[in-house]
């Protein structure tokens, strides 16, 4: 079995040293293999997804994948960002986990990945206007609505699927093939809804869900909010999955440049994340469970500053070691 870790930009490498120290201790004959991808990997070849970053993850059983992305960059025609939607496009994660839990709220979220304003066609005409263009095939919304109801059906049995069809386009043709797809899921309850209703119902009624489905951009934007309201961005962890090939575990985070260097970065969106990984990834259930029940008892000992404690990213991770 092998892992490729990617330590990324700004608080990765601090969060995934602790995610690959867990992950070790847990099954240590699973050989871990770091590349570079993103602001790290333009410093050192000019690009954001190296060539041989591409093929070490097309040959792995699993991505590890810590937050790219650093100011440094923003405005450059080469971006870190653009290395991360290659990856996930090359590796047609389509499905991305974006579980939020903390009592009474457990709702997942799965957001389209590989599609919609994120790899719409985008351009500049000779006026000056500027475009980017939100574009879906019905087989994409098909399959990412099929894995939702499938997840639906392993969890609350509720699926809402948000969009904007008193607006769009998309949105009304996504709305038509989930409706087309819930006929096979006669055990599922679906509903829709608009997305700015489902951010406010988010806000203020965030256990009124239990699984979502919707595109790139909505699922982004609705994710950090789900986060916020169970317990911060430093605890949300995400899988990104395709059909068979490795799926990319990652944080719904990002680098966090603010706090970049401190080492009081929260890293239990990245250790959940290696849960997620050990259990869809690996196929490893029990150290999935394990993983996550230690994160939950360092959650109690060892809280790290954005949670009003004052652990170390380092003390929060031996705490998790010590309660494996
Ligand atoms: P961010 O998620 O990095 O940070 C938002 C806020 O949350 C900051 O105050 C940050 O300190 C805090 N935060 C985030 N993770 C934390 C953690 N683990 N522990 C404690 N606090 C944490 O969002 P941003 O500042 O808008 O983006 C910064 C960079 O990250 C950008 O370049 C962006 O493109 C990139 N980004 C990457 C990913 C990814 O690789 N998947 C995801 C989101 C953003
Ligand atoms: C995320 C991030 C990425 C996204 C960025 C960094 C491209 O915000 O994973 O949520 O928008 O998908
Ligand atoms: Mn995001």
């Amino acid at each position: 079995m092998k892992v490729v870790v990617l330590p990324g930009d700004g608080v990765g490498p601090e969060v995934v040293r602790e995610a690959s120290r867990a992950l070790q201790a847990l099954a240590p004959e699973v050989l871990l293999e770091e590349r570079l991808l993103g602001a790290a990997a333009i410093r050192a070849t000019g690009e954001p997804l190296p060539a041989d970053t591409l093929a070490a993850c097309l040959d792995a059983d699993a991505i590890l994948k810590a937050p790219v992305g650093d100011p440094e960059f923003d405005a450059a025609d080469v971006r870190p960002e653009q290395g991360l939607l290659a990856l996930r496009a090359a590796l047609e994660t389509f499905a991305n986990l974006r579980p939020a839990r903390q009592d009474p709220v457990d709702v997942l979220i799965v957001r389209e990945l590989v599609g919609g304003l994120y790899y719409g066609a985008r351009g500049v005409r000779e006026d000056g206007t500027v475009f980017d263009t939100c574009e879906y095939h019905p087989r994409e919304v098909e399959r990412v609505a099929r894995r939702a109801f499938e997840l639906a059906r392993g969890r609350g049995g509720r699926l809402t699927s948000v969009d904007k069809a008193n607006v769009l386009e998309t949105s009304r043709m996504w709305r038509r093939v989930v409706n087309e797809v819930a006929a096979d899921y006669p055990d599922v309850e679906v509903s829709h809804m608009l997305v700015d209703n489902a951010a406010m119902q988010l806000a203020v009624r965030p256990e009124s869900f239990d699984t979502i489905v919707t595109e790139n951009m909505f699922g982004d934007i609705l994710s950090d909010l789900a986060a916020a309201v169970t317990g911060g961005l430093g605890l949300a962890p995400s899988a990104s999955l395709g059909n068979g090939g490795p799926g990319i575990f990652e944080p719904v985070h990002g680098s966090a440049p603010d706090i970049a260097g401190l080492g009081i970065a929260n890293p239990t969106a990245m250790l959940r994340s290696t849960a997620l990984l050990l259990r869809h990834g690996l196929g490893r259930e029990d150290e999935a469970a394990a993983l996550e029940r230690a994160v939950d008892r360092a959650l109690e000992s060892a809280p790290t500053p954005d949670l009003g404690g004052s652990a170390t990213t380092v003390a929060f991770g031996d705490a998790v070691l010590a309660a494996l």
